[in-house]
């Protein structure tokens, strides 16, 4: 592996996720099996503007696998937007004489390694960590595996409630603009109806399906609805929308939030975790650059990072379809 790089920084930047603490135990590791410096970057890239650095040996990093969160903090930083404050960026990581850069985060943090890589020549791979799932070149984001059991275990607990008392529970999920988290979890936790952004199904529809629900003899329904569904219709107006048309309905709404966001990582992103920051690491000492680590097939993948931005991991419509058949 190249000599030409002595140390690399890692931070986290943008929403956190489970299994961020890791991917930063995995990439501090990896760095002292390569005998390579590493540094940790606190606040994600306004850290990385405000010189807010700590040195990070091997044992910095014990007993934070199990841990959610990120123990470097993040942000979403409006400076790292400005070229002063990427040039203010640039000037510390040079006084600390790091040379590469690993970036754990969504697409916004990766728009912002690219244009740092591309104004500065500096390295930087990055590292898929999100909820969302909602990007190229990765089945799986770190975190997404983690929040879909943390909702179908509480969905689980509400269908407990909506049954006894023969309710209909509006249930959001998060996934911004991906409806990822509410497909899969609308199938594991048996929903009635899913609402995604990507397939809009219309309103019309949803009254059918929840008509023939009730005819069919269900006493109780859940709908899982994801953030940035395009029904028009936040949770709040659906329930108000489906007690007009259909008042035999007893409705409640259930915003899940900021909570499928937290806890400790699943064992499966852990393990991606794992392989993801050793990949990174020593993709940097290959010398590559510009580039996300990411998971396909079980195979651990480079992919340009300006793909990774620009592509989407697009919905498995066959899913839609598996929950049609089972919410007969
Ligand atoms: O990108 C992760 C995510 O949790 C989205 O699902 C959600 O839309 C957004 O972040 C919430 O952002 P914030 O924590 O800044 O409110």
């Amino acid at each position: 592996m190249s000599t030409n790089i002595n140390k690399i920084a890692v931070l986290t930047s943008g929403g956190d996720s489970p299994g961020m603490n890791a991917a930063i135990r995995a990439v501090v590791r990896t760095c002292a099996y390569h005998n390579v410096n590493c540094l940790g970057v606190y606040r994600g890239y306004q850290g990385m503007i405000e010189g807010d650095f700590k040195e990070m040996g091997p044992r910095s990093v014990n007993n934070i696998i199990n841990k959610g969160g990120t123990i470097l903090k993040s942000a979403r930083s409006k400076d790292f937007m400005t070229a002063e404050g990427r040039k203010k960026a640039y000037n510390h990581l040079k006084k600390a004489n790091v040379d590469a850069l690993v970036v754990i985060g969504g697409d916004g943090s990766f728009t912002g390694a690219e244009i740092f890589n591309k104004e500065f020549n500096f390295p930087v791979i990055g590292i898929p960590g999100t909820i969302d799932n909602d990007i190229f070149g990765t089945s799986h984001t770190l975190g997404y595996d983690t929040a879909l059991n943390t909702v179908v275990d509480v969905i689980d607990k509400i269908r407990d409630t909506a049954s006894s008392h023969n309710r209909l529970f509006f249930v959001e999920v998060m996934g911004r603009d991906a409806g990822h988290i509410a497909l899969n979890t609308g199938i594991g936790a048996g929903a009635e109806e899913i609402l995604i952004p990507e397939e809009d199904l219309g309103l019309d529809r949803l009254l059918e399906s929840l008509k023939r629900s009730k005819e069919s003899g269900k006493s109780s329904s859940i709908v899982v609805v994801s953030e940035g569904d395009k029904t028009g219709k936040n949770v709040f107006e659906l329930k108000d929308y489906v007690e007009e048309h259909m008042p035999e309905y007893d409705v409640r709404v259930s915003v899940l939030g900021h909570m499928q966001r937290g806890g400790a990582p699943s064992c499966f992103d852990r393990v991606l975790a794992s392989r993801l920051g050793v990949k990174a690491v020593e993709a940097l000492l290959e010398g590559k650059s510009n580039f996300m680590a990411g998971i396909l097939s079980d195979k651990i993948v480079l992919t340009p990072l300006e793909q990774a931005i620009k592509g989407h991991f697009e919905i498995d419509k066959e899913l839609i379809r598996v929950s049609d058949i089972m919410s007969t």
